[in-house]
């Protein structure tokens, strides 16, 4: 049993070997928030494989040690709404603009250092639950995961959240993102600890009704140059002790756009509002708000760009995967 077992593998390997075991960009680690507590490299310095079918990634991304898993085009989830859970020290990348999970997504549950890019997720949605109240199909969902980069990944019409951070999962970043035509986008918190510490950068949050993103007990969440368009229950929330500091923004077509709850703070640079109505809090006990400067460099883009520029670099890129 054993031994056929390894003789299959070697045959995948061979049958492989005409596919390019290299990306240009598979190497790259994260900026922001994952960029500390040891920094995120996903699977760097491990091997790289190819996963072409459910079974595949299923497996690569269950594996001990580093890998750098490359999905080679839209892979259709063998059950509809399972989020594939990943081990430690992995990145996963999509070959090219199409690659991706479509009727399933990811799990991190208490593990660490895992790179998520290039990939569309999207499509667990059941046409008649629009609320997504009726199944947990997240497009990742994270328990007490570390060191975490999500970007220009594209998440669309799943059955729950895009994303949900969940229950003290720390030092993520979440850039160059599309979220798309969903209710609920991006949740974070789950706990009543005051830990977690998100940076949200460059993405494009696009006919997201709500939870762009709903920020619940984070120590830290910082957001630039990120694009909002049509978000119609509200933007972005502050909840519980959340500190947000939100630098060079652009909303347009949203209500309430930056809401804070009783105990949260906001501290604003730089937003730029279009066709917006209710709450915009740009100054909510600023001066408890962090300054993002002492812990990473990043760069600022004018606001006004953003509408042009983030639709454009945001999601799955040809280059980046291969
Ligand atoms: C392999 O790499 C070469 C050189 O970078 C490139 O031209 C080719 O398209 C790649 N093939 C695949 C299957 O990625
Ligand atoms: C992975 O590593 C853990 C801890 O070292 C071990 O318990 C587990 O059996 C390993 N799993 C596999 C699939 O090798
Ligand atoms: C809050 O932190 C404590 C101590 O680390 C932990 O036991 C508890 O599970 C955490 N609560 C939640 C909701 O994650
Ligand atoms: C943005 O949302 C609209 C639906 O409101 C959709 O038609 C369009 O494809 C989305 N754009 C992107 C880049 O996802
Ligand atoms: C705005 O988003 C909602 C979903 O939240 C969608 O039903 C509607 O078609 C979108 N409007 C436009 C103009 O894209
Ligand atoms: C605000 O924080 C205090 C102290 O943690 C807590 O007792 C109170 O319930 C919080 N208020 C709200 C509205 O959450």
């Amino acid at each position: 049993m054993l031994w056929k077992k390894s003789a299959t593998a070697l045959l995948f390997a061979t049958g492989a070997a005409s596919q390019n075991t290299t990306c240009k960009h598979c190497d790259e680690s994260a900026h922001g928030f994952a960029s500390l507590n040891g920094g995120t490299i996903g699977g760097k310095g491990g091997r790289t494989v190819f996963a072409n079918t459910w079974n595949e990634l299923k497996d690569y991304a269950s594996r001990n040690g580093s890998l750098i898993i490359r999905v080679n085009g839209l892979i259709k989830s063998e059950t509809r709404g399972y989020e594939i859970p990943i081990a430690s020290h992995k990145t996963i990348i999509g070959v090219g603009k199409d690659s991706g999970l479509v009727g399933g997504g990811f799990a991190v549950k208490g593990t660490r250092n895992i790179i998520l890019r290039n990939l569309q997720v999207s499509d667990t949605r059941i046409p008649e639950d629009w609320p997504g109240k009726g199944e947990d199909w997240d497009g990742i969902q994270v328990d007490t995961g570390f060191n975490i980069w999500i970007d220009h990944m594209k998440f669309a019409r799943m059955n729950d959240g895009l994303i949900d951070l969940r229950r003290d999962s720390s030092y993520i970043t979440v850039s160059s993102c599309i979220f798309s035509e969903h209710n609920k986008a991006l949740g974070i918190g789950w706990t009543t600890n005051i830990t977690a510490k998100v940076t949200i950068n460059d993405n494009f949050f696009n006919s997201t009704n709500s939870r762009n993103p709903s920020a619940d007990n984070l120590e830290m969440c910082h957001m630039y140059n990120n694009y909002f368009r049509n978000c119609t229950s509200y933007g972005t929330y502050a909840r519980g002790h959340t500190s947000l500091l939100v630098e060079h923004s652009y909303y347009d077509t949203v209500f309430d756009p930056l809401v804070a709850g009783p105990n949260a703070s906001i501290k604003a640079n730089w937003i730029k509002f279009k066709h917006t109505e209710g709450e915009a809090l740009l100054d909510v006990n600023s001066k408890k708000v962090f300054k993002a400067s002492d812990y990473y460099q990043y760069s600022l883009r004018d606001p006004y760009d953003l509408p042009n520029d983030i639709p454009y670099f945001a999601g799955p890129q040809a280059e980046i995967g291969s």
